[in-house]
């Protein structure tokens, strides 16, 4: 088959998740315009393990001025991203002048609180309408592409940079030969790029199937990091594990022999061969673990309409795209789903055309169920929804099972 993006090696696709459409295109119900669809196969590299998608959609189509994502829709990640940017000002933005960029920067979560402090800061992010909000806090922001040209440019106007950040970003862009290219343009000698993006490891263990749509071009795990790093001079000197978005890692590159590497990343490396975590079978296991839930998650729905209960999806997530065109869930199972993003709000989610609408003001308004679609937010969602609960609402799920409860 041929075409891995990293290295060029054979890939063998082992999980075919069907025509989907973008997930992060919610459709205006007046519009009759054929919708763009694509293939969602996921496929394993031969050479280097490096877990991707078969076919790539052009980014202008997933991420222009409407892309209507907001990082700062959970208060969890708000938190998430305050706490990472403290740490970044105290441990590698401390010499004099630091200046730091981060690529797909959204409406400034993280920036801003660097920019609270008079840290030099760049945010480069293609979706001109969260830019646009990332001013607004008082966030410099640029609405571009990061890649090697906008690197130089960015290196031209400010000088090199401490350090370039990434959060839920770098999965999403398949030219990773551009972007490495860039830091290496953009970065101080001794500088540190630091990504984090959900990890192939929590998504095998969770059966989290929904972390692969669109924009999740690559499923990152150390091992392959490290290959990859190592293809461009540079060497993954630390990973953390991270608790959010269903499990995520950090990963700190530096150029190769510029910082000390942390034992963490042996040992992650160590614990991803030790459960195979790139083999073929275990790859084949998760695709039939996402075959089993599917089956479960359409009979349990279809059980609970069957009993007359109202169901309604909560949280209108880009990865609920997968499951319910996967799963050929529609508005006759789920009529509705409530969602706090305006920009999401009077649409149709993409494929489902399932309406989505800002959650009852009244809570007697409420269904019976919900479908947990942010189902990676579910800490901060139960603590809110604490009434819904006590008055007999259940939540169905489906990571890391199917369940009702
Ligand atoms: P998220 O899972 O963060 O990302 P992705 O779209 O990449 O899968 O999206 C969370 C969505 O859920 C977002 O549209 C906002 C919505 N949401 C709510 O409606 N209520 C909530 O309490 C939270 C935390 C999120
Ligand atoms: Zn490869």
């Amino acid at each position: 088959m041929g075409g891995c993006r990293i290295c060029g090696g054979d890939l063998s696709v082992f999980l075919d998740l069907g025509r989907q459409r973008l997930s992060d295109v919610f459709r205006d119900p007046a519009d009759d315009s054929p919708e763009f669809w694509y293939h969602l196969q996921v496929a394993v590299c031969a050479a280097c393990r490096m877990v991707q998608l078969r076919d790539e959609v052009p980014r202008e189509r997933m991420f222009h001025g409407d892309y209507p994502f907001r990082t700062s829709t959970s208060q969890r990640m708000i938190d998430h991203f305050t706490r990472t940017a403290t740490r970044f000002h105290e441990q590698e933005l401390t010499g004099t002048d630091p200046f730091v960029v981060e690529i797909g920067c959204n409406d400034g979560t993280m920036l801003a609180t660097l920019a609270a402090r008079g840290v030099r800061h760049l945010g480069v992010d293609p979706a001109t309408s969260a830019v646009a909000d990332a001013r607004r806090r008082g966030v410099n922001a640029v609405a571009d592409y990061f890649e090697q040209a906008s690197a130089e440019r960015i290196r031209k106007q400010h000088g090199a940079a401490d350090l370039v950040y990434a959060a839920n970003t770098i999965c999403h862009i398949p030219y990773l030969d551009s972007i490495l290219a860039g830091l290496d343009v953009l970065l101080r000698e001794d500088g540190v790029f630091v990504f984090e993006d959900p990890y192939l490891g929590d998504v095998v263990d969770l059966g989290s199937f929904d972390q692969i749509y669109d924009e999740h071009f690559y499923l990152f795990s150390a091992t392959t990091v490290a290959d990859l790093a190592a293809r461009f001079g540079f060497a993954l000197v630390d990973v953390e594990r991270l608790p959010v978005h269903g499990g995520e890692v950090r990963y700190t590159l530096a150029r190769r022999g510029t910082r000390p590497t942390s034992p963490a990343v042996a040992a992650l490396i160590a614990e991803e061969a030790r459960r195979d975590l790139h083999a073929d079978q275990t790859l084949a296991n998760f695709a039939e673990e996402v075959a089993r839930r599917r089956t479960q998650l359409v009979a349990t729905l279809t059980a609970l309409r069957a009993e007359g209960n109202t169901i309604a999806g909560y949280g209108a997530t880009a990865k609920s795209a997968t499951v319910l065109n996967y799963c050929g869930i529609g508005p006759e199972l789920v009529p509705v789903i409530y969602d706090t993003t305006p920009g999401k709000q009077g649409l149709l989610a993409p494929g489902s055309h399932i309406p989505v609408r800002a959650f009852p003001a009244d809570p007697a308004d409420y269904p019976d169920c919900f479908l947990l679609l942010a189902w990676n937010h579910a800490e901060e969602i139960m603590a809110k929804e604490t009434a819904f609960r006590a008055a007999g609402g259940r939540w169905v799920r489906y990571v890391p099972e199917v369940s009702v409860s």
